[in-house]
Order: structure tokens, then sequence, then C-alpha cells
């Protein structure tokens, strides 16, 4: 965008449609079967990369899954699923146990909310598991990608990935298209090891699934609540 532009729409007060994209981005958890261009994940990937990183260092690596070697990947783990649900566990710790208020109240209310949308109460643990169970089948989406990192970095790493995984996340919107991160496929650090010969010295962190979002299904219209501004930021001056 020109400055001339920039300054065009500042006085238009208009707001600009990068905005638009990170208010209108949702996590998604239920994917129509259209499938996604090739071209398109690259043009995504390669957007994304431009993501600022600790002295250039981006420390990403994906794994991106389609087709026949998509359906290998989700019924491997699926069925790992199925054995192990019990015992699976991730390869970084996610939260402190316990997790403490106010983040252990924003949990559950979340969790409530995706219950209620899926149609899932909390007492129901058949139905909990199944509905875990569609994280592993990529929530039907055409595109899963799997991401990694070299397991010797340090948690400034984390950070830079976050921006990456943002960057996807928000070009994939750009085109039409919808996402969800998936930490839980750290789970599964195991069977992807094995489906897509990821080396041991990298990391599993997570997960996106990625397509058409099907907006029919009750847990993709689902309004959160973001914290307002007071709530987060203090201004000195
Ligand atoms: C790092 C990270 C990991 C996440 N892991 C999962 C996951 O494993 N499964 C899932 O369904 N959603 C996952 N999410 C999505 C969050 O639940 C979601 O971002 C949050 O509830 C806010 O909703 P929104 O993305 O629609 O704003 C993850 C999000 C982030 C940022």
């Amino acid at each position: 965008m020109s400055a001339n532009l920039l300054m065009e729409i500042l006085e238009m007060n208009a707001t600009p449609a990068i905005d638009d994209l990170i208010r209108e981005r949702r996590s998604k958890r239920g994917f129509l079967e259209r499938p996604v261009p090739l071209d398109m994940v690259k043009d995504i990937l390669s957007t994304a990369s431009y993501a600022p990183s600790s002295s250039n260092t981006q420390p990403w690596r994906c794994y991106v899954v389609t087709g026949e070697t998509r359906d290998r990947v989700t019924k491997a783990a699926v069925a790992e699923f199925r054995a192990n649900h019990a015992t699976l566990a991730p390869e970084y710790p996610f939260f402190p146990q316990p997790l403490h208020d106010p983040y252990a109240g924003r949990f559950n209310t979340f969790r409530g909310q995706l219950g209620d949308a899926q149609g899932v109460h909390r007492s129901d643990k058949s139905g909990r598991l199944r509905d875990v169970e569609r994280q592993f089948l990529f929530f039907d989406a055409p595109v899963g990608i799997i991401f990694t990192m070299d397991r010797r970095l340090e948690w400034a790493s984390f950070l830079c990935y976050g921006c990456f995984l943002q960057n996807i996340m928000l070009a994939a919107k750009a085109r039409g298209l919808d996402t969800c991160p998936q930490q839980i496929w750290s789970l599964q650090h195991h069977v992807l090891r094995a489906e897509l010969g990821i080396p041991q010295d990298e990391m599993v962190i997570a997960g996106m699934s990625m397509g058409w979002a099907n907006n029919s299904m009750p847990e993709n219209c689902m309004t959160l609540q973001k914290l307002p501004l007071e709530h987060f930021a203090s201004f000195s001056h």
C-alpha cells in the first residue's frame, strides 16, 4: 500500500482491510469437501514466511498433507487416539496443572460454549471423545499442516512461531479460506514422526486445519467474548 493510499484511508476514517480480516478470522471446526488448490496453500505459506522472527532466524518447518497422505495420517492418528487417549502426551507443556484464574475461568467458559454448540454435555464422556477425535480428522478439512521446530531452540522461537501462524491464518482468510490452529496435534508426535518421516530433533508444535468452512455448523458460528481494551492494556503519558 502506498503512503498516499494509507493517508487517504486514514483521512476517510475507514478501517484498513487488514483490521476486518483480523476481526473476522475465527477458528472453524467443520469444513466442506471442496478441495483447495495446492498453489493457493503454497502462496499462503510463502506470504506467511514474511513474518518477523528474532534476528530473522525463521524457526518454522511445515508438513502439508492433502489427499491420500492426509487420509493415511488421520487414520493413524484416530487409531492412536482410540487406543491410547488416556496416556497421549504433548511434546511441551500446554498449561500449568492446575490452571488458575482468570485463565481457568476463560478456559471453562470457552469449553462450555463449544460443548453447547456441538450439543455435547460435559458429562457425556463418549460424546466428548468423539469430538476430540474430529480434531485428528482435521475437522474434514482437505488440507492439514503439521508444524515442527528444532527442539534445541528456546522460548523466544515460540514467539516467532506465533507470528508465522497468525500470518498463515490471515493470508488464508484473505483468500476466503478458514483455519483452526491445533496444538492438540503435538499429542500425536509418535504417529506423525512415523507417517511423515519427521526427524527426532524436530519438536511437533501444532497442526492446522485449512479449507472452506461449513458455516451451517453451530460450532462455526459461536460469538466469543474478547476482553475489552481496558482489561489488558494500560496507557501512561
Ligand atoms: C496456539 C493455539 C493452539 C490452539 N489449539 C487448538 C486445538 O488444539 N484445538 C482446537 O480446537 N482449537 C485450538 N485453538 C483455537 C482456540 O481454541 C481459539 O483460538 C480460541 O478459542 C479463540 O477462538 P477464535 O480463534 O475463534 O478467536 C488453538 C489456538 C491457538 C492460538
